[in-house]
């Protein structure tokens, strides 16, 4: 009873967040929802699609790397250690690293889903009986230190996918920093990030044929609608994807394809014809940009390892 009363005053704690953040965006000249809502039920799982996409190579060519490189990586751990996952979700690419790794390791897996974190427990629990698995729910991002069991062992950190790329550098910065205090000064990352590259073949990888990177985007909307109150017709706005050659980043819009207006908890808002709510940012580093991003956030630059097409980047910072 009690833990109930708890529990949904903090969902109600959550949508009035959601709203305030929804109407905050809204009110900018350049109309802006932020990317880390995409990720409702739905939208998790239209992303697990996105990552299949012919397209869509970052995914299955980090995986590659991980796969070929994962002994070369984990060296640091190799007489045993902490590696800490930043936004761990259902872990499956850790399972790369976790293979290398001695009998006498530990795996901190950090993520704010508790159910993601219950199941990949579950599955990895099974598959390394001998591994110290230590999930943590929460937001890496606000996360001031690790658990104290595990002072003065060697630590390495992991953050796939590219997710870096969401930040601006000026942020992206500031996390490498934050990941620095909490690996402790000896501590190792290793990061991935999806490599500048023709225009063509950027777009294309936001710009699916098949439609799902559309879906992705629109089901803010559709999230909205349902988690808030109705406020948009969907029909009304399309997916835009196209590269910012002079930020270097993926622009993912949403833009409306008439004159409209509507509504959010009383704030009222209107859009022009093709004006468009900017959803998401993805930065793409050549090497070079990457290791000075590093270097001025405190990380020396080890190894990077890339695939034969130059498509994507895995970096090692100690
Ligand atoms: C999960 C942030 C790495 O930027 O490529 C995929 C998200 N957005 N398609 C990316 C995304 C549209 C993805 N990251």
């Amino acid at each position: 009873m009690l833990a109930n009363a708890h529990v949904s005053e903090l969902s109600r704690d959550q949508d009035d967040l959601f709203a305030h953040v929804v109407i905050d965006g809204l009110s900018r000249p350049q109309k802006t929802l932020p990317c880390r809502y995409f990720y409702d039920a739905r939208g998790s799982d239209l992303f697990e699609r996105i990552t299949e996409l012919p397209e869509y190579y970052p995914t299955r060519t980090e995986a590659g790397l991980l796969a070929r490189h994962a002994r070369q990586m984990t060296d640091s751990l190799s007489d045993g250690g902490v590696l800490v996952e930043f936004g761990s979700g259902s872990s499956r690419k850790t399972e790369l690293l976790l293979d290398e790794l001695p009998e006498r390791a530990a795996y901190i897996a950090i993520d704010v889903s508790p159910d993601a974190l219950v199941h990949a427990h579950a599955r990895l629990a099974r598959r390394y009986p001998n591994l110290d698995i230590r999930p943590i729910v929460g937001d890496f991002s606000e996360l001031s230190h690790l658990p104290s069991a595990f002072t003065g062992q060697p630590k390495l950190g992991f953050f796939p996918g590219s997710t870096i790329g969401n930040l601006t550098p000026a942020e992206a910065s500031r996390l490498l920093q934050r990941f620095k205090s909490l690996l402790s000064g000896d501590g190792r990352l290793i990061i991935g990030i999806d490599l500048k590259k023709d225009k063509p073949t950027l777009e294309r990888a936001y710009n699916d044929s098949a439609g799902v990177t559309a879906d992705f985007n629109l089901n803010l909307l559709t999230r909205i609608n349902r988690e808030i109150e109705p406020v948009f017709d969907i029909d009304r706005f399309a997916h835009v994807a196209r590269y910012n050659d002079r930020e270097g980043r993926i622009e993912m819009h949403l833009v409306s394809r008439c004159d409209q207006s509507f509504a959010v908890r009383g704030h009222r808002f209107t859009m022009r014809t093709g004006e468009t709510i900017h959803t998401e940012n993805s930065y793409k580093y050549s090497i070079a940009q990457f290791q000075a991003l590093a270097r001025c956030s405190g990380w020396r630059p080890v190894r990077v390892w890339t695939d034969a097409n130059s498509l994507f980047s895995v970096h090692e910072l100690a």
